[in-house]
């Protein structure tokens, strides 16, 4: 009914409204006065912690994404390394595991078979299993030895918006927790990135206030038979979340690409008027990189491309290579998906919306697949 929409059309639409509560809400008491991450709640014990040589993350869908990016910020923070998997592939792998090893297991719904069953996979193999879960007391965090609960409140939307920034949350917070605890990252650190992170929502509400035109972009896209999204460094599992979030709801071609990429195929598929959404890293830090996917927009604008460029406030000189510009609140680069993929969500929404799709509930998904 309208009344459980909050007003809003869907609930996706309250739910992408609702995320910055669901950040601070998910921050919320884990967070000390000084800038440290206290995680007490994580049954897991600081020598259990300093013991991980390896991380694996395993999820599913939007949650995979998370991981993703999470694999960026736990490499960089607390330099052990971190490996991400799809769950449906995992454990047919094989992945080599033991005592030493800490899987990250990822779901909104904590019953996803596929997760599930790369969970217990994991187990039997004597790794520790600490889950992100925003469903209390499902099964996957109840198999789990440890869980980090997301507190973004039910999702009701198929497709997931705010439990994916929640989980981006959660490992940054374990990311920050695991650099704390092993003495890679000092006191400081930890809280100059702590500060980054209370500010997300304050920004996000900025952002998500001035998604008009955004919309009307989604309304003028919804007949486009393709788009395709590149981004570089965490900039690329946000083009995958773009892409994904487009299939998923308004039933069409898109596609995700590492930006550097592009020229070793993707770019043939760039025609004249061909829509290509490009998240560009903050020139802040790591320029560099901001630099190269500069370069990449200008290559496909060259082909013919419409190009719709997310980017940093203040980085004015990107207007030149865009057709449609969508700004961005600073935030440091590991974090930046808190804000990027909001817009993905908001267009992916419109588009479906425009072409008459069930936003909420999308043709032959599931909320939460309970089946391998
Ligand atoms: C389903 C949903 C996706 C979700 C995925 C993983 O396919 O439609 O939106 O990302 O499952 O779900 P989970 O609950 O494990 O995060």
């Amino acid at each position: 009914s309208a009344a459980e929409k909050g007003g809003y059309e869907y609930f996706m639409l309250k739910e992408i409204a609702e995320q910055p509560q669901a950040i601070a809400d998910t921050l919320l008491g884990r967070l000390s006065e000084r800038g440290e991450i206290i995680l007490d709640e994580v049954r897991l014990t600081d020598q259990d912690l300093r013991d991980v040589d390896k991380v694996f993350i395993v999820a599913c869908g939007t949650s995979f994404h998370a991981g993703m990016v999470a694999k960026y910020a736990i490499e960089h923070w607390v330099r052990i390394p971190c490996e991400v998997e799809l769950a449906s592939e995992f454990r047919y792998r094989d992945p080599i595991l033991d005592r030493s090893t800490l899987v990250i297991v990822i779901s909104q719904s904590g019953e996803t078979m596929d997760t599930l069953m790369a969970l217990r996979h994991a187990k039997e193999q004597k790794a520790r299993v600490l889950a992100i879960c925003n469903s209390n007391g499902s099964t996957i965090p109840r198999e789990s030895d440890a869980v980090l609960y997301t507190h973004g409140g039910p999702e009701i939307a198929v497709a997931s918006t705010k439990a994916f920034l929640t989980q981006l949350v959660a490992c940054y917070l374990i990311g920050l927790h695991l650099a704390q605890i092993r003495g890679v990252m000092y006191a400081d650190e930890v809280a100059a990135v702590v500060e980054k992170l209370r500010a997300t929502p304050d920004s996000l509400r900025t952002l998500l206030a001035r998604m008009e035109d955004v919309r009307a972009l989604g309304r003028d896209l919804s007949t486009a038979s393709t788009v395709l999204f590149i981004g570089r460094h965490v900039g690329f599992p946000v083009a995958l979340e773009g892409a994904l979030k487009l299939k998923e709801l308004a039933y069409m071609h898109a596609e995700g690409f590492a930006a550097g990429e592009l020229k070793h195929g993707p770019i043939s598929l760039i025609d004249q008027g061909t829509a290509v959404v490009c998240v560009v890293p903050s020139p802040a830090g790591r320029g560099v990189m901001r630099d190269k996917v500069v370069s990449n927009i200008q290559e496909v604008r060259a082909r013919g491309a419409r190009t719709i460029v997310i980017a940093e406030e203040g980085d004015d000189d990107v207007a030149a290579f865009a057709d449609h510009l969508i700004m961005v609140p600073p935030t440091p680069t590991l974090l930046a998906p808190l804000m990027t993929t909001v817009p993905l969500q908001i267009l992916a929404c419109e588009i479906a919306a425009a072409r008459g799709n069930d936003v909420d509930q999308p043709r032959n998904l599931a909320k939460s697949v309970t089946v391998e």
